[in-house]
């Protein structure tokens, strides 16, 4: 019951690793806000999450690039749970992929571009305002960032790349930097790749597989718990190697 008593956000949280960090979240006695566009999705999975665990779990439809949706999923945390402890921002994903876009890159529309920094960058920039209002008059918390190798590697998947990268580099550290005298922790987990889509199993790690989501969840919630009260401010990879591999 190591999150009894805390209430956790988590965007993303209707499927993959968000999903999944809600669920154990719960189990360890934690209320969990999940946060998604989906919300047939967010429907199921709230009630697979209250069928079984100790805290209790309520969604908010919201886009994260809209930032009047953010402030209102960030109310109905305060309103339905009374304070927010942590905020994990996982909502997210490669600009092609998820537009289906596979041609040229000097093809490719603005629009596309957009999208990638909008939802990945943009939206945890907004939620990390919104959730840190409530973080500061409560004189604690913790934001946790999902980064990517591609932060570090670099693709042509470019909005992906640089909006990661972001994450890793300047928005952890600064937010971590705002946060510190208002005992509020930053830290970004980046992690190589992850069973939540089979295709990830394709890509080389120096472990020679890819992470199973369990395994990035495990540190998400060492990261989020009080025995880590000494780590903010850092990226940290959780990749199987696979930098070591790449860029030695
Ligand atoms: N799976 C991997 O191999 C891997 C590797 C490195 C980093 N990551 C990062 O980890 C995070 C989670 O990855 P995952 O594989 O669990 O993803 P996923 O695709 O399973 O889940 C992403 C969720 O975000 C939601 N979402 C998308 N756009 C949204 C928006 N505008 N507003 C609100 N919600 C939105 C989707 O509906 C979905 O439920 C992502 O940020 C991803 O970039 C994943």
């Amino acid at each position: 019951m190591e999150f009894q008593n805390k209430t956790a956000v988590i965007t993303g949280g209707a499927s993959g690793i968000g999903f999944l960090s809600a669920k154990c979240l719960a189990q360890e006695g934690a209320n969990v806000l999940l946060v998604d566009i989906n919300e047939n999705a967010l429907v199921e999975k709230v009630a697979e999450i209250n069928a079984k665990n100790v805290g209790k779990a309520e969604y908010a439809v919201c886009d994260v690039r809209q930032y009047e949706q953010v402030l209102d999923a960030t109310d109905k945390a305060i309103e339905k749970f009374g304070r927010i402890d942590i905020l994990i921002n996982c909502a997210g994903g490669c600009e092609r992929r998820c537009n289906n876009y596979q041609g040229d890159w000097l093809d490719m529309p603005a629009e596309i571009f957009d999208w990638g920094v909008d939802v990945n960058l943009k939206g945890p920039y907004y939620f990390s305002q919104a959730v840190m209002r409530q973080m500061v008059k409560q004189k604690s918390g913790v934001i946790i960032y999902l980064g990517s190798i591609c932060g570090e590697e670099a693709t042509l998947s470019m909005a992906y790349s640089v909006s990661k990268a972001g994450l890793m580099n300047a928005l952890t550290k600064s937010v971590a930097i705002y946060g510190a005298p208002h005992n509020v922790r930053a830290v970004c987990v980046s992690p190589g790749p992850v069973l939540t889509r089979e295709a990830m199993g394709k890509l080389k790690t120096l472990v020679g597989r890819a992470a199973e989501t369990q395994e990035i969840v495990d540190f998400i919630l060492y990261l989020a718990s009080d025995r880590a009260a000494f780590i903010t401010g850092s990226n940290h990879f959780i990749d199987g190697g696979r930098i070591a591999m790449t860029r030695g």
